[in-house]
């Protein structure tokens, strides 16, 4: 499989994904988290699924597409190791959907930052959150689940919140 192949299988496994998450949750109240605006695609494909609902983005910085770019009130900007504790603090346990597309290139880089983000997690998520990741989390609180739509092997990860 050329690299452009595999390109596309993950973000028809992403889209895929992020179609059956918002139709589980539109009649579940609750916040929406988008944890790496980065371009703002995904994003913009949450707000278009799920019209109407609060939806918060985090990032360092804001390199999204203008024309997918969340209400400033809808952005939070920052390290996710200081935002996303910061944001639990204020909203716990109010979310119903994460989504985190946040890998890293280095290896050595993204082990770490997925064990801290599989930790920052749970305290955002209420109980029976969907958290849609890039990433495999391990943590006792998210709990895998297989994959309710067809999509390659361990290219995206589901999990409910316990
Ligand atoms: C792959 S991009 C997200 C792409 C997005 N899903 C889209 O469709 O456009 C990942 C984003 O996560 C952000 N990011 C990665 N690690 C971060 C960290 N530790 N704190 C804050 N932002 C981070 C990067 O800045 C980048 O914009």
């Amino acid at each position: 499989m050329s690299r452009l192949d595999s390109f596309i299988r993950r973000l028809e496994a992403q889209r895929s994904l992020l179609d059956w998450a918002a139709a589980a949750v539109t009649d579940r109240p609750g916040l929406i988290l988008e944890v790496g605006l980065g371009n703002g695609r995904t994003y913009d494909h949450l707000r278009a699924k799920l019209p109407g609902r609060d939806i918060y983005a985090f990032d360092r910085a804001n390199n999204a597409n203008p024309a997918s770019l969340p209400p400033p009130d809808r952005l939070v900007l920052g390290e996710f190791a200081d935002a996303l504790p910061a944001f639990a603090r204020q909203h716990p346990g109010q979310a119903v959907l994460i989504h985190a597309d946040a890998g890293l290139g280095d290896p050595a880089a993204n082990v770490v930052q997925v064990r801290q983000v599989a930790a920052m997690i749970p305290p955002l998520a209420a109980s029976g959150a969907i958290i849609l990741s890039d990433q495999r989390f391990e943590h006792p609180d998210l709990l895998l689940q297989d994959a309710p739509v067809t999509i390659p092997k361990n290219r995206y990860y589901v999990f409910i919140r316990k």
